[in-house]
């Protein structure tokens, strides 16, 4: 089964190890290595099977190799899975932690972690005493969700002058799906722009509290507004919601928001200018990189970060559906760093 796997894709490497112990599988998936050592965050889960988190580790290092060519920050792009026979508590989890730091330790800094779904920033203290490469501790680069927002705020006003000619996003429409850390940020930073925001979230008290126009979460799709930013789950772009979006733009920081590659087609054959989610939703990667390895002031990473505004910029201009520009513009970077290496 895992044959199969590794049939299919076209990474550099993976590590897979069996940990006796706790019965977990280690996955780590080193996607490429071309723009430089490959990051993203370690997700532990349980899986239905070891070959399940082996895929999910395999997909998601693809993605974090668009997403690091996209941000543009030297770094290429990988992902690690902890498939747990159960979410493992207390002792039995920091000895499986500190097992895994030793596994990341000994790959020599090609693959640098951060956290992921059910990897706290505690977890990744646990983690750094034994590996030098990670990112996101608790003495880290801080809360990633600011840094999120503020790019995809920037990414909205670059999508607001493509679709309306103006980057001003006062008086715009902007409906936010999901108030957590990243949404109610983002809502904070639009309300300051003046403009008109509702926000949905299934914890209604989460929406309640951000003081903006609250939508019930079943409206989100046929309500009428300039910009839908999910900011909540994946999958909410497919072939049953597109057709009931009443918006111009759609961008937010929600991962995988299309539940299939054809959804970016949909969204362009109806008009609605799609802000692909890689790429708006760097913020958080830019932060963690900038503050932990390049040492930047508060300054430089606002620059870095509203510099995803650029990014989409240069994305919309090629014209055509966005996600395919931006595929494009992340494997152009790739092969020109691999064509500068061969001479
Ligand atoms: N935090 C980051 O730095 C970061 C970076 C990149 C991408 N993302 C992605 O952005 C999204 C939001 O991240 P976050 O850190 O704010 O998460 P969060 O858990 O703090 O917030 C998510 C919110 O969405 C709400 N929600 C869940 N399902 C919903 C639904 N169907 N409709 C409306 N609301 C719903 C939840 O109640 C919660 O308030 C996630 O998809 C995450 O993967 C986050």
């Amino acid at each position: 089964m895992f044959e199969e796997l590794f049939e299919r894709w076209d990474g550099e490497e993976a590590v897979v190890r069996y940990d006796r112990e706790s019965g977990a599988w280690m996955f780590v998936c080193v996607h490429s290595t071309v723009l430089g050592p490959a990051g993203g965050g370690t997700r532990m889960r349980v899986y239905p099977t070891p070959a399940d988190g082996l895929a999910d580790a395999m997909k998601l290092s693809q993605a974090m190799t668009v997403k690091m060519a996209g941000a543009d920050l030297g770094r290429g792009g990988g992902k690690a899975v902890l498939a747990v026979p159960e979410l493992p508590a207390g002792e039995a989890r920091r000895a499986l932690l500190l097992r895994y730091g030793d596994l990341v330790a000994s790959l020599g800094g090609t693959y640098r972690t951060a956290g992921d779904m059910n990897i706290t920033p505690q977890d990744l203290d646990v983690v750094k005493e034994r590996c030098a490469y990670v990112y996101g501790t608790t003495g880290g680069g801080g809360n990633s969700a600011r840094g999120t927002a503020i790019a995809v705020h920037a990414g909205l006003q670059a999508a607001a002058e493509h679709a309306f000619g103006s980057a001003d996003l006062g008086g715009r429409t902007v409906l936010v799906q999901g108030a957590g850390a990243v949404g109610a940020d983002l809502v904070t930073l639009l309300q300051a722009d003046g403009a008109d925001v509702l926000v949905s979230d299934v914890d209604e008290a989460r929406a309640e509290a951000t003081g903006a126009r609250v939508v019930a979460a079943d409206d989100v799709y046929e309500t009428e507004c300039d910009i839908y930013a999910p900011c909540a789950v994946g999958g909410t772009l497919n072939a049953d919601t597109i057709p009931h979006l009443r918006c111009r733009i759609v961008g937010g920081s929600a991962n995988n928001q299309l539940s299939e590659p054809a959804d970016s087609k949909r969204l362009h054959e109806r008009g609605i200018l799609y802000a692909p989610d890689f790429i708006i939703n760097a913020g958080g990667v830019i932060q963690l990189v900038g503050l932990e390895d390049r040492g930047w002031d508060e300054d430089e990473l606002q620059r870095n970060l509203r510099s995803v505004g650029d990014t989409l910029r240069e994305i919309f201009g090629r014209g055509g559906d966005p996600a395919d520009a931006a595929e494009q513009l992340a494997a152009e970077r790739i092969a020109q760093k691999r064509d500068e290496a061969l001479t």
